[in-house]
Order: structure tokens, then C-alpha cells, then sequence
């Protein structure tokens, strides 16, 4: 059933092409030599780079503001109250307002990358073509790892009717849970897709019964009624602010919205990694399937209770150690798999049952798997094979590709210089794609958390 015209826009979304000429105006609006912003209060330095993260305009006082956050924002708040950089501009001016009116213009060019312009969403990843095509590359990953476009297993029987793709970027996950139902000949689910910006193309010339709704959500409703859908599902959110108070749980208004009954899904990927210690057990309580799923891939079922290292790899170490001071100033956490959980937990009275999945991806071929047989099923990993390397250097592509997306973020984490950074950077690439160079068992980790609604 499409849902009532009430709940949703009907003004016209734009589809990408509309996003690079918002872009292209903004630039063209601010046109400096190198052909991008910048009086607009961005700085241009000596190579005319552009910083957006400095004060937006010279004389413009900022008071700090209620920070809205993400996960894991109950650890956050106590650890980096002295840290907050939320700034809001006390001051205001027609030309002020314009500056400031990040729905008209909401991206910034910088470098080659396209960013979201609004100082006060901490969200770090470009809004552009090499971004989507990250995501896509990593969605595609997940979904071979975890064997499907959702765990829960509730939908076998009777599929959800409709779906909720909370920062569904580029729609991808909705159009491949279409085709994942359609197969089985489902075909009349709707999917509603919410985002910031509108980087999804028109699903419905696919054949998707497709919506698609522009919100922040750092706004504090989600702006659909009570017990709407009855599938909300959230990929890869980790970066971004939910509400508008600190101590609203992000889960919250996606549990409003979802039915009695009706499931709450949730995927993430840690941004810092760890390095898996040797023939680690699989997840207590794992099914047969899933535990085939871990097999065929390659991949590793783990608990909380699984021994990790730090990693040996010195540039994962380097870039650990920015990412976390990094998140830290943003009220952000790096390590979303882990407070995903405590989110669920803090909503337990809400869920009728909680389950989650979580799964390291080695980044690399792993020494003490050819050493020792795996104890998960007793057969050896010893030799991997063509699909399951693909796996793996899908994963570390994906990986490379984050860090270069979050490059000013990182490049100011660091205190390194332009020259400095770019040898940095062509050092850890060279670095990472060399064989062997992740051999200790260097991870990337995913989890999905779902639970049912009472
Ligand atoms: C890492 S992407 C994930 C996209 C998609 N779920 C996927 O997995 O491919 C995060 C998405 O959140 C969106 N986003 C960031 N801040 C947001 C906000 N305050 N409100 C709504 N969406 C936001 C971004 O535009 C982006 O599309």
C-alpha cells in the first residue's frame, strides 16, 4: 500500500544530477581561482584547499548548543564533555542567514570531495559519487556476510508491508530488499527512504514502490505517525546525530514508528580496528546456517566475550589513534558495533526479543589461519579460495576508500601538514595492499542488531 499523501512530501526530490549542480551553484556562487567556495566564511589556504570545519565567518561569535548524538551517546557524553565543538551562530544577518541555510545549499566542495556544509552535523563522509560507490561496494559485502539484506528471521513467513530505510543514501539496500522479496514473489511492500540529502535515484522507475522522504535526524520526530511501518531498518548510521536531546536514545523514534510486532534492524561497521587472535570460537548460539554463511565467506562469528589485539599494522595504528580523537571532539563513537548493543539494551522494556550477529572480516590473508586448522568446524582455512580473497580485498578497498573519504577530518586528528599527510597516505596505501602486510589478522567488524516490538 502507498502510503498517504499526509505523511509524506509532495514536493519534487532531486536525484543526484540535482545534487552536483547544488554543488556546482554553491561554487560557482563563491568562485575563487581554483573554481570553489569561498567567502563564505571557509577558509582557502596557500593551495587553496578549503576548511570547512573553521568558524564560518570572521566576527561571527558561536555559543555552544545542546549536542544531538549518535551512538553510544550515553558513553560519550561523560567522556568528552571538555571536547565539544557544537556551534551554533549567535548572530543574524540576511547575508548570515544565507550562510547558514544549509537546505538550500546543503554541500561544500572540498578538494575534490563533496561534503555536508552545515558545521554542526558531525556527519565526516562525503556526499558524492566516489562515496555512493564506497557504500555500494561495501553493501554488496555485507549482504554476501551475513547471507542476506536483514538477520531477523520473522520475515520468512510473512513479509513486511512497509519499510522504513532510515539515511538510505543511495536506496541501494531498498532496492536490493525489493528484488530479495520480489524473488519470492512479494512484490507489493513499500519502502520509504529518509535522508538528509537526496542521493537515491527515482526507485520506482525499477519497480519499487518507492518514497522518498528529506529529514534530518537530528530534528526530534521522525516525521511519521505512531506504529507506521512495520519493517524500520538502519544501515550504516554510526556517523550520523539522532534527536535532539542528549538523552534521547537513537532508537527511539525509530521504535515509535515502527507497528506492535514489527522489527527494528539495525547494521553498522566499526570505524577502528583490532586484530582477531588466533581460531577464535564462533558466536555462542550460532545457527547452522549462519555458521555455513561464516564458512563460505571465510568470515568470523564473534562475541563480546572474543579476545582481540590492538593491530600490529602501524598505519592502522596511526589512523586508530585520529579517527578516535577525532570522533571523541564530535560526540561521535568509533566503535558503533559495541554501543549499538547498549542501545537495544536500554530499550529493552520496548522489545519482545533482541538478537544480534556480529562478524570480523580479516582484511588480508592471515597467518595463523594457514598455520592451524579453524576450530569453528574443524576444516582448515588453509587456502583461500578465489571468492573468499575477493571477500577480503573487497573489504580492505573499502576500508582504504573510508579513510581517504574522511581525509580532513583525519588530516586535522593527525596536526600534519598537506605534504606531510599526502606522504602519509602513499605510504599507508602502499603499505596495506602489500601481501602479507595484515597477515596478523586485521579486522574489519560488522554487526547487525535486531529486535521485535512488543
Ligand atoms: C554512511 S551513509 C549510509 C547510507 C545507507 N544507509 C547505506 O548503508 O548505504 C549515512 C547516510 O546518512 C545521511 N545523513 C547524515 N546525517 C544525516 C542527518 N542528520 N539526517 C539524515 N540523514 C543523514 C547521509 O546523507 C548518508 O546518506
Amino acid at each position: 500500500m502507498t502510503p498517504s499523501s499526509s505523511y509524506f512530501s509532495t514536493e519534487p526530490e532531486p536525484d543526484i544530477s540535482r545534487v552536483f549542480l547544488l554543488t556546482r551553484l554553491l561554487c560557482d556562487n563563491d568562485a575563487t581561482d581554483d573554481g570553489c567556495v569561498n567567502n563564505k566564511g571557509n577558509e582557502t589556504n596557500s593551495e587553496g584547499r578549503t576548511t570547512v570545519t573553521s568558524n564560518m565567518t570572521a566576527g561571527t561569535t558561536y555559543t555552544s548548543s545542546t549536542p544531538s548524538l549518535g551512538w553510544g551517546s550515553e558513553l560519550k557524553q561523560s567522556a568528552s564533555s571538555s571536547t565539544a565543538t557544537t556551534r551554533t551562530p549567535a548572530a543574524s544577518s540576511s547575508s548570515l542567514s544565507s550562510i547558514t541555510d544549509h537546505t538550500t545549499y546543503p554541500l561544500i566542495r572540498q578538494n575534490d570531495r563533496v561534503y555536508l556544509r552545515d558545521p554542526e552535523n558531525p556527519y565526516p563522509l562525503p556526499c558524492d559519487l566516489p562515496e555512493i560507490h564506497r557504500q555500494t561496494l561495501r553493501s554488496l559485502m555485507l549482504l554476501r556476510v551475513f547471507g542476506a539484506p536483514f538477520c531477523n528471521p520473522q520475515f520468512s513467513k510473512a513479509p513486511p508491508k512497509r519499510v522504513l530505510d532510515l539515511g538510505c543514501g543511495s536506496g541501494l539496500w531498498s532496492s536490493m530488499c525489493h528484488e530479495y522479496f520480489a524473488k519470492k514473489g512479494h512484490h507489493d511492500i513499500s519502502f520509504t527512504g529518509l535522508d538528509i540529502v537526496s542521493l537515491a535515484p527515482d526507485l520506482r522507475r525499477q519497480g519499487v514502490n518507492w518514497q522518498f522522504k528529506h529529514h534530518d535526524l537530528r530534528k526530534s520526530r521522525l516525521p511519521f505517525p505512531d506504529g507506521y511501518f512495520d519493517f524500520v531498518f538502519m544501515k550504516d548510521l554510526g556517523m550520523c546525530s539522532f534527536g535532539s536531546s542528549n538523552h534521547e536514545s537513537p532508537l527511539s523514534e525509530p521504535l515509535r514508528v515502527l507497528k506492535s510486532g514489527g522489527i527494528l534492524e539495525v547494521w553498522d561497521s566499526d570505524l577502528v580496528f583490532r586484530t582477531l587472535l588466533p581460531n577464535p570460537a564462533p558466536a555462542p548460539g550460532l545457527s547452522s546456517k549462519d555458521q555455513e554463511v561464516a564458512d563460505a565467506t571465510a568470515t568470523y562469528t564473534f562475541s563480546s566475550a572474543t579476545p582481540f589485539a590492538t593491530p600490529q599494522n602501524k598505519y592502522l595504528q596511526d589512523y586508530n589513534s585520529w579517527v578516535q580523537k577525532a570522533f571523541d571532539e564530535r560526540k561521535l563513537t568509533a566503535m558503533p558495533c559495541a554501543t549499538i548493543g547498549l542501545s537495544f539494551t536500554s530499550e529493552m522494556d520496548v522489545f519482545k526479543s533482541v538478537d544480534s550477529r556480529r562478524i570480523a572480516i580479516p582484511l588480508g590473508e592471515v597467518r595463523w589461519e594457514r598455520e592451524t586448522p579453524t576450530k569453528n568446524t574443524g576444516t582448515s582455512r588453509r587456502a583461500l579460495s578465489e571468492d573468499q580473497l575477493a571477500l577480503r580485498q573487497t573489504a580492505l578497498q573499502t576500508v582504504i576508500q573510508m579513510i581517504e573519504s574522511m581525509e580532513p577530518l583525519l588530516m586535522e586528528a593527525s596536526g600534519k601538514g598537506r605534504d606531510e599527510w599526502d606522504r602519509w597516505w602513499a605510504a599507508m596505501q602502499g603499505d596495506l595492499l602489500q601481501k602479507g602486510s595484515l597477515a596478523s589478522g586485521e579486522c574489519l567488524e560488522v554487526s547487525a542488531w535486531w529486535g521485535q516490538k512488543r
